[in-house]
Order: C-alpha cells, then structure tokens, then sequence
C-alpha cells in the first residue's frame, strides 16, 4: 500500500486474527476467521493482518483462504526474517487483490543478546536479507523490529533506514512488551522522522500492547507526531493485556476530529456488531465498562445524569450510540435515578399514572432499589400495577 495521497489519512490495520487470535482462548478456525474478515472488510480496515502462515498448516490455509476470497483490504501475512517463514507467507498471501508480507525480527538488546544470540551488526544485516526476499515476492513488505520501544535509539533508526533502502515499504515501530509511555513512544517516532533518510516516502506504522493501559494513548500520541499506521484488534484482544482496541483508537480520533485533524476509512456503525461477532466467534465476552463497546459504555444510572440526559444528551454523552452501531442510550434504573427516568420508563411501558400515583410508584420503587442491584421493566410494571389496582 503507498502513501495515501492525503496526509492527514490514517491507515487502519487489523490483527484481530493474528496478534488478536494469540491472546489465550480467541484461537479461531477457519470458517471462523472468514467471517471475522468478512467482517472487517464491511467495516473498512485497510488492511487485515490474516495469521502467521508458517505457525501451523490450519494458519496458513486461513491466510490462504482470506486472501483468495476477502476483497477492498491489504491482505496481510506475518514471517519471522527467515527464507522459510518469508517463502510460506509469500505463498499464503499471493492470490490476494492486494498482498502483503509483514517480516519481523527483534532489535532490542535484551532480544539480541537472550534470544537471537546475534550482534547488532548480524541483526541489521539478517533484517535487510529479509526484507530484499521478501521483496523479490510482493511489492508491498512491512517491516517490524520487534521490541523496538526498548531498543537504542540510534540502532533503531540505522536499522529502519537500511530496511527502506532495501525495500520495506511500510516501518511499524512495535512496543512489543506494552513498556512505553506516551511521551516516550511520541519521542521515538519524533526521532525517526527526523534522522531516518528516505522515511517519507514510507508509511510509519505504530503497534502497542497494552501492559501499563496505555495502548491507546501511545498510538494517539505516535499519531501526533506523523505516524500514520495504527495496528490494532477488535475490543483489544491481544496477547496478555492486549493490543491497541480499535474501536477506542477510531472513536478518540473521530470524537476529537477538532483536536487531531485526522480521519480513517471506518464506518463507525459497524463497530458494536463487529465487536459483539468476536464475543461471539471467541467466546470472550466483554467487561461491561469498556470504553465504546462494552454493556455500561452508553448506560447512566446516576438520577442527575439522567435528567440531564432527558434534557439534552450532549450533557453527558460525548459520542452518539447511534453512531458505533448501538441502538441507544440505556437509563438503567435503580437506587440512584430519579423521577424523571422513572416517570419516562412508567409511561414507555404504556401506563398513564396520575402524579400523584407516580409519587406511590417512585416510593416503593427506591424501596425495592434498595434491595436489588438493578431494576427491571417487569419490577416497573408490578409497580404500576399494584397503583393502578390500589385506585
Ligand atoms: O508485538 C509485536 O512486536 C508483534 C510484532 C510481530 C509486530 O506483534
Ligand atoms: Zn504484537
């Protein structure tokens, strides 16, 4: 994929059935990953980071499927910096309208020296071999350094600059152990931009994990400093805790379009059915205070809010539910709301009570609030009820 014409267009890319599948108990099957990137396809990603064709023959064969059948999105395949690995994901992903191979291989001192027993000159020799065969295979090859937040900053610069010159197309900056912070993460991509010959012409890419919480914040901050490649899943699965969870990353640049004066290709009403297909599919089902998505994302017990609500939603809702596909707000009624969210769900619920009947119904209401955790439209209805039998 080239550089989008204009600079101020965000690329999404998805690794929900990669990076996403790797989280313990999200593993899909075939059928299962076909339908997810159906899925993300209707919701405009860019890009889907299909699987890791050389992991198992299942892996490949989902890549292999997805790219044959899934059109508009770069189809994308993971391989370590390795012939195999490359050759396997090239085969994966070639039948595709749009391919692409994603070759990493880990710069970090730490990774170096414990788990590639390499030097530093050995890792930045085997990242250009990598990416020039992968290259000869696809036009468009992303490259990662895989622990790059922790890697020296001017060994992460040599080394992206000489995978450009090699042929990486697009350079994703992995903050593999979710480890920086945003102003740090911001800085590291500041440094790039500046010191690295020929990254202008390349898309930057960013992919955060989400040890610290602070996943989201790190993308929005590499963002402000020109990255313009965010790497993220659906509700933010990921390994352990998670990746960048696109639906909060594509609404924080949505909401606060006048703060970054950036866009993406999303139909945002799309995010809630998407979000509810991979509880679905996986099985995991999502904390109900999770930001966009999850069940109290557009509920409001408190009574004052709720009159506020009443009033004027924009009092305190800063997104429409309408627009991430929810169908609206919920005024969950129990010991902290007020008379007007009762009176609202007594007449909703089709019962015409005098006011002073609502003053009955609102007493032994708080009584029973007291009592449970939440109140149903069946409680409301008993209430009424017994009013209206009362006289
Ligand atoms: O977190 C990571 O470093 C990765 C790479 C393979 C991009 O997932
Ligand atoms: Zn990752």
């Amino acid at each position: 994929m080239s550089v989008p014409a204009d600079p101020n267009r965000v690329i999404i890319f998805d690794t929900t059935l990669r990076d996403g599948e790797q989280s313990p108990g999200c593993s899909m099957n075939l059928a299962e990953k076909l339908e997810m990137a159906r899925a993300l396809a209707d919701l405009g990603v860019d890009v889907i980071e299909a699987g890791f064709p050389i992991a198992s023959p299942g892996d490949f064969e989902s890549v292999q499927a997805i790219a044959r059948q899934i059109h508009g999105p770069v189809i994308a395949g993971l391989a370590r910096c390795n012939p195999t690995d490359i050759d396997r994901a090239a085969d994966a992903v070639k039948d595709a309208e749009k391919p692409r191979i994603h070759v990493f291989l880990a710069t970090s001192a730490i990774h170096r020296e414990f788990k590639l027993k390499m030097t530093s000159e050995e890792v930045a020799r085997r990242a250009v071999e990598g990416v020039k065969r992968a290259r000869d295979r696809c036009a468009d090859i992303e490259f990662s350094p895989e622990d790059a937040a922790r890697t020296e900053l001017d060994f992460l610069a040599e080394v992206v600059e000489r995978v450009i010159e090699a042929g990486a197309t697009t350079l994703n900056i992995p903050d593999t152990v979710g480890y920086a912070v945003p102003q740090h993460y911001a800085a590291i991509i500041r440094h790039l931009k500046k010191n690295v010959r020929g990254i202008d012409n390349c898309v930057l890419s960013v992919h955060c994990h989400n040890d610290l919480g602070l996943a989201v914040a790190n993308s929005l901050a590499a963002l402000g400093e020109g990255a313009r490649q965010v790497e993220c899943t659906i509700n933010g699965i990921g390994e352990r805790a998670g990746n960048t969870s696109l639906e909060e990353v594509v609404m924080a640049l949505h909401t606060r379009r006048d703060y970054y004066g950036l866009t993406t290709g999303i139909n945002t009403r799309h995010l809630y059915p998407v979000s509810r297909k991979l509880s679905h599919v996986t099985g995991q089902t999502v904390q109900r205070n999770k930001a966009i998505v999850g069940q109290n994302a557009f509920a409001h017990e408190a009574g004052i809010h709720q009159d506020g609500m009443l009033k004027e939603r924009s009092t305190y809702e800063i997104m429409r539910p309408e627009d991430v596909g929810i169908p609206q707000t919920e005024l969950v009624l129990g010991k902290h709301s007020g008379r007007h969210a009762l009176k609202q769900r007594v007449a909703a619920l089709g019962y015409g009570l005098s006011d002073e009947q609502l003053n009955k119904v609102f007493e032994e209401f708080k009584k029973l609030a007291d009592k449970k955790k939440e109140i149903y439209d069946a409680d409301i209805e008993a209430l009424a009820e017994n009013q209206l039998q009362e006289g």
